[in-house]
């Protein structure tokens, strides 16, 4: 089923939920690939992260809240680095950003993919080291291509012929060698469980590689003494579950590196895959571990340079959601459960759409449950809404829950790292929640609670 603007479509109404929801068999019981890794149920029956209640972090932070698990977060920082080996890993920062995340990347050895001056900002002051940090952007400013020069960033990923020129300007006028590197469009379209490989690509992003954009990008950069060409990069999408995708792309970027060998006599030292490793949102995601990828990814890189005779370049990757995603739940409080006609249990709490719109945009699947105790009680089918002004702001589209869900009870939703707070919005003037992180039986306000009057004070009059 899908969401429309005026509220979600009627048809489904009075099914028992999507075919591959099981009812469970102990409602208390949490899949372990959906939460963070110290998250537990505790001996009263609330869960428990870093060895911290979360009945007390809803008194001390209030709810709605993002809880960070910073030992979850490090531990898989820690297994793409490690799985990787020789690779760089750019986490990035779009899916979160906040310059506690930066410090830890930094004490983690990860390098930072940002896509805006905002998120430069986040990076510096975060203490990442510039040349550790790549710059994304189909169409960034000349304050921002100026900034991240001036920073000495370690990459700008070129994305368009206007910016070749504009950054062949701000080189020239800064005495500068930016090292660049071309977004290609490699015609591979990766979605959850699939792929397609076609011939063009009609998206803003890159420069496409059929059509021979990528080739002249490639031109154009070496013919201007002011940039530093140091490689290929391409994207393929998101919340993708094998590597048969990343393997076609890699083939058809290195079929461009050795076109490029060919006639200008030089091998391109880097290659970037981009990110997209896909997360566990329900039970019916089974995302494979970084090693896994890394060992796949790296034998196609492998095999395409031995056969097209060129050495092997030194190969990064882009994880955001596959770091962060699995590391963060949202906390709300429930305020109102109402029985719709027998149909389904409609649980409302205390946020919505506007700390969790991804549900609502790409019709995304989560999962729930009651956190502040266990229960007795059998499995009901509920929906998990927000309390905004809006028929489509749900958060959970289909969950079983105690069937005594009732106002006041603590309810949590994994996998909320990536990609909500960093899309948050105001809508009905609702405040953004804070980033709590938990790490060794102490949680920190990492990213504070937005306020009435931050909000207010926009509004000038
Ligand atoms: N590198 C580039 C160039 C990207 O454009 C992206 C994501 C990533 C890396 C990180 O992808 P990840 O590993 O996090 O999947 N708002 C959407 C996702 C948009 C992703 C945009 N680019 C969502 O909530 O699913």
């Amino acid at each position: 089923m899908r969401a429309h603007e005026a509220g979600a479509l009627h048809g489904d109404l009075g099914s028992t939920g999507p075919s591959w929801l099981r009812t469970p068999d102990d409602v208390n019981a949490l899949v372990p690939q959906l939460w963070p890794k110290t998250v537990k149920r505790g001996a009263t029956g609330a869960i428990e992260v870093g060895s911290v209640n979360i009945r007390k972090i809803a008194e001390e932070h209030g709810t709605p809240a993002y809880v960070f698990d910073e030992a979850d977060f490090r531990s898989r920082c820690r297994a793409f680095k490690e799985a990787f080996g020789g690779a760089e890993v750019f986490y990035a920062g779009k899916a979160f950003i906040a310059t506690h995340i930066v410090r830890i990347l930094v004490e983690e050895g990860l390098s930072l993919d940002v896509c805006t001056g905002g998120e430069l900002a986040v990076a510096l002051r975060g203490g990442m080291p510039p040349e550790r940090i790549g710059l994304h952007g189909n169409n960034k400013s000349v304050a921002e291509l100026t900034r991240a020069v001036e920073a000495g960033v370690g990459r700008i990923i070129v994305d368009s012929f206007d910016e070749i020129d504009r950054l062949s300007a701000i080189a020239r006028r800064t005495a500068t060698r930016p090292k660049v590197m071309v977004r290609v469009t490699v015609g591979v379209e990766a979605h959850t469980h699939e792929y397609i490989a076609t011939a063009h690509e009609d998206q803003k992003f890159g420069f496409s590689l059929s059509g021979g954009a990528a080739a002249e990008a490639v031109d154009r950069i070496l013919a201007e003494d002011v940039l530093d060409l140091r490689g290929l990069h391409s994207h393929i999408g998101s919340q993708i579950f094998d590597t048969s995708g990343f393997e076609v792309s890699a083939r058809r970027l290195l079929s461009l590196q050795a076109a490029v060998h060919d006639k200008h006599g030089i091998e391109l030292p880097e290659l970037d895959l981009g990110g997209g490793f896909g997360i566990a949102y329900t039970t019916q995601d089974t995302p494979a571990e970084p090693a896994d990828l890394a060992t796949n990814l790296m034998r196609i890189v492998k095999q395409e340079c031995a056969a097209l005779q060129l050495s092997v370049p030194h190969l990064s990757i882009e994880p955001g959601r596959a770091i962060v995603g699995p590391a963060m739940f949202t906390l709300y409080e429930v305020g109102t459960v109402k029985d719709v006609d027998g149909i389904r249990t409609y649980v409302s709490v205390d946020g919505g759409m506007s700390d969790n719109i991804r549900t609502a945009l790409y019709d995304a699947a989560y999962s729930a449950t009651v956190a502040g105790r266990t229960s007795t009680e059998p499995p009901i089918l509920a929906r998990v809404v927000g309390k905004h002004c809006e028929a489509g702001d749900i958060i959970v589209k289909d969950e079983f829950l105690p069937a005594d869900v009732q106002a006041g009870d603590l309810l949590a939703v994994p996998g909320t790292g990536a990609y909500c707070r960093s899309m948050a919005s105001n809508y009905n003037h609702v405040p953004r929640p804070p980033v709590v992180a938990v790490v060794d039986g102490e949680s920190r306000v990492i990213v504070r609670r937005e306020t009435e009057d931050d909000l207010l004070k926009l509004d000038v009059g």
